[in-house]
């Protein structure tokens, strides 16, 4: 068995990652260490740990990964071959509203994870960075030369994790790959993005609050296709390299919305502008030339993916409900009062 730590799998990506590399790697045996914060849900795999074919195979380790007497016993005892980092504060308006946590988990808690696959001779560290990281872009697409502007407290964390992480390359010669990928769109994202927290709003009949004129693009990426990326990279990728992962479906938020509206047959009343995101980056556009050199391509069309994910969550109200009407309430409140009154 080759022994894989996936960080953070409780989450969105993770999750998915974790349910995509058990079936396709029947000798990987995963451990998925994460702290539960707010965003992670133990029951998102609690298929896999239902199925005979993975229910072996897999560990959840409840631990935060900035707290070395957490991973280091980990990873002297489990003896990782590969370890992909998921784990962070992943949320750009609340990065916004209170930056410390992101910086403690993006960056220092990469730290920890890279000193311990360090001393533990690790084959091999995946770092999922983020499209993010390049900054915003008016026209053509970054490639993985660029300078990267972050320009939110999120994505200046995932940078600092970005860069620390080659530099255990270029520093110690450890085998490290980092990844910059798009906008992903799937099941089992927490409903305070974009998508599924427009799809859950729109069951609802509550207002959708599209920021500033709406005309902000980004490039969506089904989740299925992010994780191929990752595990392609892990495979096939060299040492010390950046891959970005792009789906190659850009999209103004105000697109995604209609879409959203027409697939639940609901009405276009429920859009209500609001106050824009403070330093709002307008666009975000990657290259996947490289990665595509190497054989890699996104396999999702992008309207079929949208449209199944829509119908996910329409047919998984009891994932969302209990989230939607815990502590989220009082997010929601906090971030959305003001706008949606001053709105109306
Ligand atoms: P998410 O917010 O859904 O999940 C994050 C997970 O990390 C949760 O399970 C949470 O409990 C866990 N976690 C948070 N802090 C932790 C800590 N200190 N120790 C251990 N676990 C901790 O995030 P996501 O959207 O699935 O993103 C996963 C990764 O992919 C992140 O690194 C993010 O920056 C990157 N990424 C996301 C996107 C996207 O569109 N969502 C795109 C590109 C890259
Ligand atoms: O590009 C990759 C990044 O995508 C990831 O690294 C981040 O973890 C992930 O959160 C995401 O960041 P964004 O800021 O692009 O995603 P979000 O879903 O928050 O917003 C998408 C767009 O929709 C953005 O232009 C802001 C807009 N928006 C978002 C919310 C939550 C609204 O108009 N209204 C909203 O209520």
């Amino acid at each position: 068995m080759i022994n894989v730590l996936v960080t953070g799998g409780a989450g969105f990506i993770g999750g998915n990652f974790v349910r995509y590399a058990l079936k396709k790697h029947p000798d990987w045996r995963i451990v998925n260490l994460d702290k539960l914060t707010y965003a992670g849900r133990k029951e998102n795999l609690s298929d896999i740990e239902q199925d005979p074919d993975t229910a072996s195979r897999y560990q959840f380790v409840l631990g935060d990964i900035a707290d070395a007497s957490v991973v280091d016993p980990l990873f002297d005892e489990e003896k990782f071959t590969y370890a992909f980092n998921f784990a962070a504060e992943t949320h750009v308006d609340r990065s916004i509203g209170d930056p410390g946590g992101f910086i403690q988990t993006d960056v220092y808690g990469t730290y920890v994870l890279l000193e311990a696959g360090k001393r533990n001779d690790l084959k091999r560290f995946v770092q999922i960075s983020t499209d993010e990281v390049y900054g915003s872009i008016d026209e053509g697409s970054f490639t993985e030369t660029d300078l990267i502007t972050p320009r939110n407290p999120y994505s200046a964390s995932k940078a600092g994790a970005d860069r620390l992480a080659y530099s255990y390359f270029s520093t110690y010669g450890m085998d490290v790959v980092v990844t910059r990928a798009s906008n992903n769109y799937g099941p089992y994202q927490y409903p305070e993005k974009l998508v599924p927290l427009f799809v859950t709003n729109a069951l609802e009949d509550l207002p959708l609050p599209l920021y500033g004129d709406g005309k902000n693009i980004r490039d969506w990426l089904h989740v299925d296709d992010h994780c191929s990326g990752l595990d392609f990279v892990c495979a096939k990728g060299k040492a010390g390299e950046v891959y970005n992962i792009g789906g190659g479906n850009e999209r103004m938020n105000i697109e995604i919305t209609g879409l959203i509206l027409k697939t639940l047959n609901k009405p276009d009343t429920l859009i209500k502008p609001v106050e824009d995101r403070l330093g709002h980056d307008r666009r975000y556009s990657v290259s996947t030339e490289k990665l595509q050199s190497l054989g890699w391509k996104s396999e999702k069309d992008f309207e079929t993916g949208i449209v199944e994910t829509i119908k996910w969550y329409e047919n998984n109200r009891e994932w969302w409900e209990p989230i939607k009407s815990g502590e989220y309430k009082e997010y929601y409140e906090s971030m959305y009062r003001d706008r949606l009154d001053k709105a109306s």
